[in-house]
């Protein structure tokens, strides 16, 4: 997005109405100029109406991400080095893991829709048209493949925290890979790894988010959307909830790099929402009952069985 086409959009969304002559005067530039930009805002889906002797007025986001604030997002990122936008495809997972050999660097795939989105455990991910965000971030560190435990629980912590200050929510952290708001799940994410002698060289993480209600999410009774969930008068910006959460996975990749999880397991656990509960956990084909007791230093979830035994699990499916 042009600069000046980003700037009357600041100052659309910073006032109720805005005048044409106001915003060329506080941009220094032409009443053409700001005219030309806001009428291209509008083919980009930002429903903009002007009112006699009042301006101009913001009345709807867009129900998608802009391409091209996506991309002044990158450009201007210290990880990032590109991205694709995509209308639709299978998955973005299968198109990050497609990219990997020509591109170097970290890079965003987001797709607006997703015809095999896929989750944990080969489940299928309902990924409807301009219902969520579909996004696969790669990255490159070069750390031993043990480590992807702690990486799930720092991207945890930055998508729950994005999810607050971007909606006004409260959402909670379901050990590893979910994030809840009101005990139904509305975002997931999914870390898959190329490795070679235990070491990672990419990592390939992908983040799906319910936006809008969806007749297929609902469905599952087990699932929300943040429309569902946000305060009824409360926009839904979602180039803002991009701008936090590119912004909010430089800040805690970066740590995740250089820090231990103590640094940041005691946010984690205000934001965990599997203790106090009984759990039904699933790891390597066997399931059983257990209360979750702590998550140790290294990211293992510390429970106690039925029979009164202590078990450290490291990857599992949890039901609440
Ligand atoms: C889960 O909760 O099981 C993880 C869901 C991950 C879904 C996202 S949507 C974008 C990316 N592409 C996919 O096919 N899956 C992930």
């Amino acid at each position: 997005m042009s600069n000046m086409k980003q700037e009357i959009l600041k100052l659309l969304k910073s006032d109720q109405f805005i005048s044409g002559q106001e915003m060329a005067d506080r941009l220094k530039v032409s009443r053409t100029a700001v005219w030309k930009n806001i009428n291209a805002l509008k083919t980009e889906g930002y429903s903009i109406e002007s009112v006699t002797r009042k301006g101009y007025h913001l009345r709807e986001h867009p129900r998608y991400i802009s391409p091209t604030a996506l991309e002044v997002l990158v450009e201007s990122s210290p990880l990032f080095s590109h991205m694709e936008y995509l209308e639709t495809t299978e998955s973005t997972q299968i198109e990050a893991f497609q990219k990997l050999e020509n591109k170097d660097g970290a890079y965003i795939v987001v797709a607006l829709e997703q015809t095999k989105g896929r989750g944990r455990f080969s489940r299928q991910w309902s990924s409807p048209k301009n219902r969520g965000l579909y996004l696969s971030i790669v990255l490159r560190p070069n750390i031993p493949i043990t480590e992807i435990i702690r990486f799930n629980l720092f991207i945890s912590l930055a998508l729950s925290r994005t999810l607050d200050a971007a909606f006004g929510v409260q959402s909670g952290i379901k050990w590893p890979n979910d994030i809840y708001i009101n005990n139904r799940k509305v975002s997931g994410f999914l870390t898959e790894v190329v490795s070679e002698s235990n070491v990672i060289s990419a990592i390939i993480c992908g983040i799906g988010i319910n936006i809008f209600k969806d007749e297929s999410v609902s469905a599952l009774g087990t699932a929300t959307d943040i429309e569902s969930e946000i305060e009824p008068d409360r926009a839904i910006d979602l180039d803002d909830f991009m701008r936090k959460l590119i912004h909010n996975i430089e800040v805690y990749y970066d740590r995740f790099i250089n820090e231990p999880f103590s640094s940041i397991r005691e946010e984690w656990k205000s934001r965990a929402i599997v203790f106090n509960k009984d759990l039904k956990i699933t790891e390597t084909g066997e399931s059983y009952m257990a209360k979750a007791l702590d998550i140790d230093q290294d990211g293992f979830l510390e429970v106690l069985d039925e029979a009164g035994e202590i078990r450290r699990v490291v990857s599992a499916d949890i039901e609440l």
